[in-house]
């Protein structure tokens, strides 16, 4: 082992060096918003010369960007910080220093109690303020236990660095990209609106320019996030609030792009303008993910979901009038209190009706501070499991229908990176389904008509028919 030392370098985030490298290693939990925070945090921790760790064991900066949406997320947490804590003494009694950070919904959820449970962490940071991360690290250097779970005014996103072009590069070729967080919806079962705040669009060009960066280092699919991203209402060049059709459309005409989604979207929100979008733009990929959360008006309106199942069942109708091919998948929450077998029953009838691609399911979860947590008739454990059983079994029958409808027709692949075996590449259907051909790696990054031929429990076995970019 090579000595540790220490670097202060410009952007402030002094890192122990071995050999020459600190390196810095990003656990990212729970959804798809998470993720892109933690490439940003990735890209802060490069800037300031931390190169990418591969594992845990291998990096002198940990960061665990955290779930909090359900109770066993945020449980995990503590148990690997526990682990991590144990991996930090052993070090530091080798004169090795490691930096243990807590961001994501937990650090805002929980902030200083973090500490108090913990405290081996140096740093807890939530979801609006990692763009302070570099400072936050310096200042844990001198005192460690910093916790910052403010909402800032400034929007974090325009003082977040542009990442270096290494750090784009290795997006890949499909990248996600945050233009709207937070949610004022205040489902009754949600901790969303707690931990990510009131809804914020980013500008458009702001998005745009980011994308652009993104397009020129390969990345050829776009999925633009947000906790409600069809209530996307960003300013657009001359200040005036453009909707995500807008967007789609800026961004599916951005060069090198070729594939765009957006996730997650709320049915009152699929605007007239958004469903046009689906019929007019070819880069739009025929699939959506629509969570209805119960197919009870009982349950959601106890769950103060402000849309009813018609509504739901009229969005889903609409979307296949304007795009006969598309595609939908679902979130459902089982045993929310005061769910009768009736209810559930109501769920299991809705999910025949539209037949879902692929959906999740997930047993009510109380979470602190949210009126559903509060509400009589919780459902005992057995029940949740029972029922979510038998969603779990329709749901992955209509999974497995899906896919071998599949089988003959031919779709538009981009492949992504190898497959698993030498000589295969692995991409997406414009639907999601995870395609791999027997091929040449130069297939990475284009966009290739290919027939389906089989399916395996997780992907489909697909045949090169021709190249159209
Ligand atoms: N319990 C269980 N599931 C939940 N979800 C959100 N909050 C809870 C909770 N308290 C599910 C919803 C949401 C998905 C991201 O997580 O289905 O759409
Ligand atoms: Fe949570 Fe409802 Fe907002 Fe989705 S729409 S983030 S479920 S409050």
């Amino acid at each position: 082992m090579s000595e540790s030392i220490v670097l202060e370098d410009a952007n402030g985030i002094a890192g122990p060096l071995r050999g020459s490298h600190p390196r810095a290693f990003i656990k990212s939990f729970g959804c798809q918003m998470n993720v892109y925070d933690a490439e940003r945090m990735g890209d802060l921790a490069a800037e300031a010369g931390y190169r990418k760790a591969l594992s845990v064991e291998d990096a002198d900066l940990i960061v665990l960007n955290t779930c909090h949406i359900r109770e066993r997320a945020a449980q995990k947490i503590y148990s690997e910080l526990g682990k991590l804590r144990e991996m930090k003494e052993e070090r530091a009694r080798e004169g090795r220093q490691t930096m243990l950070v807590v961001a994501g919904c937990v650090a805002q959820a929980e902030g200083a109690e973090i500490l108090r449970r913990q405290p081996a962490v140096d740093v807890v940071v939530g979801p609006q303020s990692y763009h302070r991360l570099p400072e936050l690290l310096r200042q844990a250097r001198v005192r460690p236990g910093v916790v910052d779970t403010e909402f800032p005014a400034e929007d974090k996103f325009s003082r977040l660095p542009a990442p270096p072009p290494d750090a784009i590069r290795r997006r890949g070729v499909a990248a996600f990209v945050t233009v709207q967080e937070g949610c004022d919806k205040f489902c009754s079962f949600c901790v969303v609106p707690y931990t990510r705040g009131a809804e914020a669009s980013r500008p458009v060009g702001a998005v745009l320019d980011e994308i652009a960066r993104l397009a020129d280092a390969g990345v050829r699919e776009i999925t633009l996030l947000g906790q409600n991203v069809n209530g996307y209402h960003g300013l657009d060049a001359r200040g005036r609030p453009a909707g995500l059709a807008a967007m789609i459309r800026a961004v599916a005409a951005v060069p090198g792009i070729c594939r765009v989604r957006y996730m997650t979207s709320h049915p009152n929100d699929m605007s007239e303008d958004l469903i046009q979008a689906h019929r007019d733009v070819p880069a739009l990929a025929p699939y959506l993910h629509l969570p209805v959360q119960s197919g009870s008006d009982t349950m959601l309106k106890a769950m103060n979901r402000r849309h009813s199942v018609a509504d739901y069942l009229d969005v889903v109708a609409c979307m296949r009038a304007a795009r006969p091919d598309i595609a939908f998948s679902s979130d459902f929450i089982v045993g929310y209190p005061g769910e009768t077998d009736a209810d559930f029953d109501q769920t299991l009838a809705l999910v025949r009706a539209v037949g879902f691609a692929s959906s999740y399911a997930f047993k009510y979860s109380p979470r602190p501070g949210t009126p559903a947590a509060e509400m009589s008739g919780q459902i005992d454990e057995q029940t949740k499991a029972r029922r979510l059983a038998a969603l779990q079994e329709m749901i992955e029958d209509q999974r497995q229908a899906f896919n071998r409808k599949a089988i003959g027709q031919r779709f538009e692949v981009l492949f992504e990176k190898p497959g698993r075996r030498a000589g295969q590449v692995i991409g997406r259907s414009p639907t999601m389904q995870s395609v791999f051909v027997e091929g040449p790696q130069s297939l990475i990054g284009e966009l290739v008509d290919v027939e389906m031929v089989d399916i395996e429990p997780h992907s489909l076995r697909g045949r090169v028919v021709s190249t159209s970019s």
